[in-house]
């Protein structure tokens, strides 16, 4: 192993700049040249390749987004894009590539491995809705700047005596939603993963309302139901003035927090000697305190398991 890539793809997270940092430098400091990719599988394919050295990556371990930058490629799943990110790894002579990203980028890595390409994935999504692992890097940031949006429309939400919906990001996972209507303390959590029942959200509306509570903070995980037509509902069967606030792609920037940035420089430093010592084919993970690595199959093919332990809690916490 002489030469490696690195890249990062789909949806950035704040921690990637991390985890591309700690790449390149374990990777230099092992003797291995490192490439950086830009923009994902789309930059893969044109070549968009440069190499990196110490300093490529000074002053971003603190910096949200990806300096890598990164795409959804829609040709990389073809067999002609495949095609010619494979033809590109050859010219550039990569002989291991890290890729950084969610579920999608795993298929893509899998796809290369499956044509002799050593590869070695890391998991950075906000969404935290990979099976395998307790984490994936970007979700502790996301998960503080929506507790952050919530202090802030709690104040003017007490001052008018309403309620707020807040939609937050996850795609089809509850994990953001939960965590941080839990650290908000949020009256109440809607999340794909529960049944969900207007009245029910109403009833806790009005018994708040009836012992003197001045606001009340839904926090509603996005794809699930039109935010505007729930606070509709919630206005007719209730009677408070319900606020409705989609935080959209806030909650995919900033600066990272200390936690990710740590996981994120072990997770990258991993992977780097995943490939050092031959192996490829794997991601990397957190489980506990451990940072471990599976399978790509294997972790493809484990379902994301929801925390129903604290769901439960959320709804004690919020009578
Ligand atoms: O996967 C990360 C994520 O931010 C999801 O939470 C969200 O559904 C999606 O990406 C948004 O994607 P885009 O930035 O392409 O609109």
């Amino acid at each position: 192993m002489k030469r490696i890539g690195v890249l990062t793809s789909g949806g950035d997270a704040p921690g990637m700049n991390a985890a591309t940092r700690a790449v390149v430098r374990t990777g230099i400091y092992h003797g291995l040249k490192v490439m950086g990719i830009g923009q994902g599988y789309k930059g893969l394919i044109e070549g968009n390749i440069s190499e990196m050295n110490l300093s490529s990556v000074a002053d971003i371990i603190h910096r949200g987004g990806t300096k890598l930058r990164t795409a959804r490629s829609e040709e990389f799943k073809t067999e002609v894009g495949l095609k010619k990110a494979l033809n590109v790894i050859k010219v550039f002579g990569i002989d291991g590539l890290i890729v950084i990203g969610g579920d999608g980028s795993f298929k893509g890595a899998k796809e290369l491995n499956k044509k002799g390409i050593k590869a070695i994935g890391i998991p950075g999504t906000i969404d935290n809705d990979l099976g395998y692992t307790d984490y994936s890097i970007g979700f502790d940031t996301a998960i503080n700047t929506v507790v952050d949006a919530i202090s802030n429309i709690r104040d003017t939400t007490t001052s008018h005596g309403r309620a707020n919906i807040v939609e937050v990001m996850g795609r089809n996972c509850g994990d953001i939603a939960l965590y941080a209507g839990l650290a908000g303390g949020a009256e109440s959590i809607i999340v794909p993963e529960e049944d969900f029942s207007s009245d029910e959200v109403c009833k806790k509306l009005i018994q708040g309302r009836n012992r003197g509570k001045l606001h009340s903070i839904i926090l509603l995980a996005e794809n699930m139901l039109n935010s505007y037509d729930l606070a509709k509902e919630i206005e007719y069967k209730t009677g408070i003035s319900t606020r409705v606030t989609i935080l959209g792609h806030i909650q995919r920037g900033g600066s990272p927090t200390a936690f990710d940035r740590i996981i994120a420089s072990k997770m990258g430093a991993r992977s780097v000697e995943l490939l050092l010592e031959g192996k490829s084919s794997r991601v990397v993970g957190l489980k506990g305190n451990k940072i471990i690595d599976i399978e790509i199959d294997e972790a493809l093919s484990t379902e994301k398991k929801f925390d129903k332990e604290v769901y439960e809690l959320t709804k004690i916490l919020s009578i």
